[in-house]
């Protein structure tokens, strides 16, 4: 089921998210079918749980050739449950980040290059990654929610922080 995606101002995208505690369950199952749905619908790159009110570590993401991002390298479609990110590495990149819950805009936001992700699948399979680039860049922008941290609130320079349609006139797609 297609569900509504909270808008920076809702003070639930503040918060920090609860760890899961049982995996496989029916209700678990069926927040990551709407999440899926949800990013789908709006032809995201990425969903956190709170972005759909529900306060628990999971996030999903996933690119294969999205219109929002017709650069960016291929990311498979992964479900992360209660993850931990690790730096590898202190080197950092600045690059453009949307969010859905940001709708319209982009702003430049520096994430670490390098990390390795663990974490698990719906059904408590690990996920342990180490990732580069955008993967690490999506990765990292997904968790941030877990915290209640939205992409703005890393920005460091606010002149690189706009509407997509006045940044990028040429691209067609929009995340509304
Ligand atoms: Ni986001």
């Amino acid at each position: 089921m297609i569900r509504e995606v909270l808008k920076m101002g809702d003070l639930r995208l503040l918060e920090k998210s609860q760890s899961v505690e049982a995996f496989g369950t029916p209700q678990l199952r069926e927040l990551i079918a709407d999440m899926r749905d949800t990013m789908a619908h709006l032809n995201g790159a990425g969903l956190a749980a709170p972005q759909i009110g529900v306060p628990l570590r999971v996030v999903i993401f996933g690119v294969t050739r999205n219109p929002r991002y017709p650069d960016a390298e291929e990311v498979s479609d992964t479900v992360l449950v209660n993850p931990v990110i690790t730096p590898l590495g202190e080197e950092m990149e600045e690059d453009w980040e949307g969010c859905l819950s940001v709708p319209g805009m982009r702003g430049v936001v520096p994430r670490l290059k390098k990390v390795r992700y663990q974490g698990f699948d719906e059904s408590g399979n690990r996920i342990d990654r180490s990732v580069e680039g955008f993967h690490a860049r999506v990765v990292q922008h997904e968790c941030d929610h877990l915290d209640g941290i939205l992409y703005p609130m890393r920005m460091r320079d606010m002149a690189q922080f706009g509407f997509v349609e006045v940044l990028f006139p040429d691209q067609e797609l929009r995340d509304e």
